[in-house]
Parts: C-alpha cells; sequence; structure tokens
C-alpha cells in the first residue's frame, strides 16, 4: 500500500484537484457512518426506543462506500473515519478496511467505537488497516456505565475491548467522555487519572443539543473549562501538542504522565474555522457538516452510475462557515434526532 500510496502523489502532484471550501478549509478527511443502528443506547445520543432505522436497501454496500471514497481520494481525501451508530454492529466491518486501505492517497483510517463488540475483531482490524481507535465511555462505575448506556453489563465489555486495542496495538487510544452534570461530572478526575500511568487519551466532549436530549443537554450541561478547572484541582495541567489526529481537541497533560487529557468545546468555544472534514451517512447523504440541513444525496447517483464528482464539488461550495447550534434548544441542530444519524 505505501508503494502505490507513493507513486499515486507522484504521479498526480501534490494539491491537484484538492477540495478546498468556500471558506478556504481544505478538506482532506471523511468520517464513514457505516451504520445508523447501535448496540447501546447512550442518554444522551439515542431515545431508548431506538430510532426509525433505515431498511437495508438505503444503506451503502462496502463497494459503494469504496467507491465514494475513491473518487474523493483523487481530489485530496486522504483520511477515513469509521462511525456508526456502532460500526460493529455492521456484518464483517473488516472486509470494508481491506477495502478502503487499498484506495491509492488513502493513508490513515481510525474507527470510533464503543468498544462492547471490539475484542473479538481487534487483530483483523488491525491488520486490514485500522490504526487508531476512539472508545466512548462516559462512566468507569459499573452500573452508573450501564444506566448512561441503558445497557446491562456494559462497562466490562468496553474495557475487554480497550485491553484488546492495547494488545494489538491501535495508536493512539482516545477516550471519549461526554460530560453531563449530576450523571458523570463527579468521575472527571478519575477519567483524568487513567491518563497519568497509560499511554490514553482521555477527551471531554461537551454535549450536543438534538432533538432526543433536549433536557440532558440543557440542564446536563457541563463546560469543558469547569471540568478543566475540576482537573486541576488535583494537579497541574500543562498544555501539549496531543496524540495525532484530525480533530478540534486541545490537549493538556499531567507532568510526567503517559497519556493526555484533550477537550471538545462544540458549544463554548466554536472550532469550525479549523474544520477538515465532510461526512458520509450509512445512507449516501454527503453531508458537509455535521449539523443543519445540507446534505447531498450520492446514493442514487451511485446507483445510476453517473458522476460523483459535480456532487462533491457542489457539497463543497456549500460547507457552512459554521454550525448554528444553541445550548438548550433543537434549533440549529437541523431536526437532527440523535448524533448516530449522522455519524457523531
Ligand atoms: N453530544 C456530544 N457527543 C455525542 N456523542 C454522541 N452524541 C453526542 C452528543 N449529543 C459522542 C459519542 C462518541 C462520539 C462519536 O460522539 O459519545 O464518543
Ligand atoms: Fe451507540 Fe455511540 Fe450513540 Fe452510545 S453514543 S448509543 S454507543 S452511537
Amino acid at each position: 500500500m505505501n508503494y502505490s500510496v507513493r507513486s499515486y502523489r507522484s504521479a498526480s502532484g501534490q494539491g491537484a484537484g484538492a477540495m478546498v471550501d468556500g471558506f478556504g478549509r481544505r478538506i482532506e478527511y471523511l468520517r464513514i457512518s457505516v451504520t445508523d443502528k447501535c448496540n447501546l443506547r447512550c442518554v444522551y445520543c439515542m431515545p431508548e426506543e431506538g430510532l426509525p432505522w433505515l431498511r437495508r436497501a438505503e444503506i451503502l454496500t462496502y463497494e459503494e462506500i469504496t467507491e465514494v471514497v475513491r473518487v474523493m481520494a483523487r481530489k485530496g481525501l486522504r483520511k477515513l473515519r469509521l462511525t456508526g451508530g456502532e460500526p460493529l454492529v455492521r456484518k464483517d466491518l473488516p472486509r470494508l478496511v481491506d477495502q478502503l486501505a487499498a484506495v491509492p492517497g488513502i493513508e490513515n483510517i481510525a474507527l470510533s467505537t464503543n468498544a462492547v463488540l471490539l475484542a473479538p475483531v481487534a487483530r483483523r482490524l488491525r491488520d486490514a488497516g485500522v490504526s487508531r481507535v476512539n472508545i466512548s465511555l462516559d462512566s468507569l462505575r459499573p452500573e452508573r456505565a450501564d444506566t448512561i448506556a441503558r445497557r446491562p453489563g456494559t462497562l466490562a465489555r468496553v474495557l475487554e475491548g480497550l485491553d484488546a486495542a492495547h494488545a494489538v496495538g491501535f495508536d493512539p487510544i482516545k477516550i471519549n467522555v461526554v460530560l453531563m452534570r449530576g450523571e458523570n461530572d463527579d468521575e472527571v478526575a478519575d477519567f483524568a487519572e487513567l491518563s497519568r500511568t497509560r499511554p490514553l487519551h482521555v477527551r471531554f466532549i461537551e454535549v450536543m443539543p438534538t432533538e432526543s436530549n433536549l433536557e440532558l443537554s440543557a440542564s446536563g450541561f457541563l463546560s469543558c473549562d469547569e471540568a478543566l478547572a475540576r482537573v486541576r484541582e488535583v494537579d497541574a495541567l500543562e498544555p501539549v501538542q496531543g496524540p495525532p489526529g484530525n480533530g478540534p481537541a486541545t490537549y493538556f497533560s499531567f507532568p510526567g504522565a503517559q497519556g493526555t487529557i484533550g477537550v471538545i468545546t462544540p458549544m463554548s468555544h466554536n472550532f469550525c474555522d479549523r474544520c477538515n472534514r465532510m461526512r458520509l451517512t450509512a445512507d449516501g447523504q454527503l453531508r458537509p457538516c455535521l449539523f443543519g440541513t445540507i446534505q447531498t444525496p450520492l446514493r442514487d447517483a451511485l446507483r445510476r452510475g453517473d458522476a460523483l464528482e459535480p456532487l462533491i464539488d457542489e457539497t463543497l461550495r456549500i460547507k457552512p462557515e459554521k454550525h448554528l447550534l444553541v445550548q438548550g434548544s433543537s434549533e440549529g441542530s437541523g431536526g437532527l434526532i440523535a448524533l448516530s444519524q449522522t455519524g457523531g
């Protein structure tokens, strides 16, 4: 794969056909939602009864996803992240990774998962070409983790998945913690401690409002500034570069720690000016922003064999400057019920 990546570059020339949006941001990162389904029901994400799931025929096949990536890679796409819902509930995900890793130009493939199903497939995923994983975990207390995920036995399985992630050598491994006042805010320091003795990157995320979490995202909102203040009560934090990645996190570390502590602040400090990404939903909508209503359906064009490039160019052109989320309101979310619908 290395050889083909290099030869592709010299053949096409750096920057040829690069994807640059109307605000001068270079887009080289695509988040691909491979399914809208999930095996958990995290309180900030999905309603307990689930969502009206997409039908099988509505979901892009692995071949269709790979075709979209192939076209975008010719235009400068370099990095991919597989998300869901929960990506590991889709059958034979490593087969998709095999295909994506073979696309000329693709340099990096990452996975966002709740890790419940990770242990048995971790090695296969790593061999196929996934190098980095983000694991969602919102409590280190078994009962509480189950309550937040609304599924029994969650914490033990996530920790098994985390151990497997270490064992097969994913690097970096990041833990995503969604901050919720009254639910897990008393665990902020415990999560931070994980980064001291393990090469783990713990990231606190401000909860974003969707149609299904309005109460929680209003009354349970906790800013990353407040979380960091609590961590600083334990020990000093120094700003650090942080692990490689594509995201909007800002990183700190305890003195001498092996890992880092990151914050992702979609609500309190907007980072849209650094946005480098687009999203592909499970049903083939190309979305230039996580929120809002702008999306371009690629699926029918794909199935008709029409050229995708004009659709991609147009989506890039209309990529909004920033999201318009307002704390405590679903306004600005574009009627999104859950982030699992667009890949988080
Ligand atoms: N606000 C903030 N983060 C969310 N996630 C899912 N829904 C929300 C929300 N409403 C997180 C998950 C996962 C990541 C992909 O997005 O916990 O870590
Ligand atoms: Fe599933 Fe992730 Fe949503 Fe939790 S946050 S319900 S693990 S998609």
